[in-house]
């Protein structure tokens, strides 16, 4: 039976701890960090197709690049160049929920839906490493996009381990309207000479076995936060009207500038949303919960 098109829901991911080391000599900072993916999704559709094209129906993805500067496009060219022919083609649709340049690697995720969707396709049944090896090509946080789920990761974030799923976490995300350069917030990271701190987070993984949202929200840490908000300054707005609106805690997420928020349930959920909701430059207040992952949906011609 040959594939015909396939459709995969990304989630949107959220840091929970983002420790940050110096500078390699890579060019990438050292990382120890828990990721945990949440329940607001980019749709990507495939369906065979001459050559490689990709459509961003809606307003969330206008300004986005749909040539080869496209994440999504890049992983199906990659896919292709290291395992399929040049015959091989697919059109790509992404319909986009998560905010772009928001922190929450709706980028990264597109690109991971993209070698999900295409493996599929194109029928080319490569192994879970081999994906992974492709992720990591495109990006240090398409590894972890291609599972999801909450895990954690070392290296540029690619050395993943996947921790249990023991229960739902609640959390209010504030998106902005302005999106941040995650280069320039190392950049700003290296400039204000932080150095943070890149050992296991091992109370916070004994916390989120429970999961205990009063414990996980006093272990709730970003070391790029300094950086992300002497860039922008307003975020303190949001981050103090979530807290005082009843939050357990809250913290910019990865580089910014969406910010998180873990409340105890839907009804804390509420008021933070409408309260980090009014503050200025905020583009939505999203309740959410975590951990997600990302689904597959194939459809073939039955032959
Ligand atoms: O891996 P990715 O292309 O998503 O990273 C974007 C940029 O973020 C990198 O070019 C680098 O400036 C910065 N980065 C970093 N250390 C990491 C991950 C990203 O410095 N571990």
């Amino acid at each position: 039976m040959r594939v015909t098109n396939c459709t995969v829901r990304m989630p949107a991911k959220i840091n929970l701890c983002l420790g940050v080391g110096p500078r390699r000599r890579d060019g990438f900072h050292e990382l120890a960090t828990v990721f945990q993916a949440v329940d607001l999704y980019d749709k990507i559709s495939v369906r065979q197709a001459a050559d490689i094209t990709l459509t961003m129906p809606g307003s969330e993805s206008e300004n986005l690049p749909l040539g080869d500067k496209n994440l999504a496009v890049k992983a199906a060219k990659l896919l292709r160049l290291r395992h399929g022919s040049p015959d091989m083609g697919v059109h790509i649709e992404i319909t986009k929920k998560i905010p772009v340049a928001g922190g929450m690697a709706g980028g990264s995720g597109n690109a991971a839906g993209v070698l999900l969707a295409c493996n599929k396709l194109w029928g080319l049944d490569l192994s879970d490493e081999q994906l992974h090896a492709l992720a990591l090509e495109l990006g240090s946080d398409v590894p972890f996009m291609l599972s999801g789920g909450t895990a954690l990761g070392f290296g540029r974030g690619e050395e993943l381990t996947q921790l249990p799923h023991s229960g739902k976490l609640n959390w209010v995300l504030a998106t902005n309207r302005q999106g941040l350069s995650t280069p320039r917030v190392f950049e700003t990271f290296d400039a204000m000479g932080a150095n943070g701190d890149v050992s296991s987070p091992d109370d916070l993984v004994q916390a989120l076995k429970r999961p205990d949202a009063d414990a996980v929200a006093g272990l709730l840490r970003n070391d790029l936060q300094p950086a992300a908000l002497s860039m922008r300054p307003d975020l303190k707005n949001i981050l103090k009207a979530g807290i005082e609106a009843g939050a357990l805690s809250g913290l910019v997420s990865g580089s910014g500038p969406t910010c998180v928020f873990l409340v105890k349930d839907r009804r804390a959920a509420r008021k933070v949303g409408a309260a980090v909701g009014s503050c200025m430059g905020v583009a939505s207040a999203l309740a959410v919960s975590g951990p997600a992952v990302p689904s597959v949906r194939i459809n073939t011609d039955g032959e």
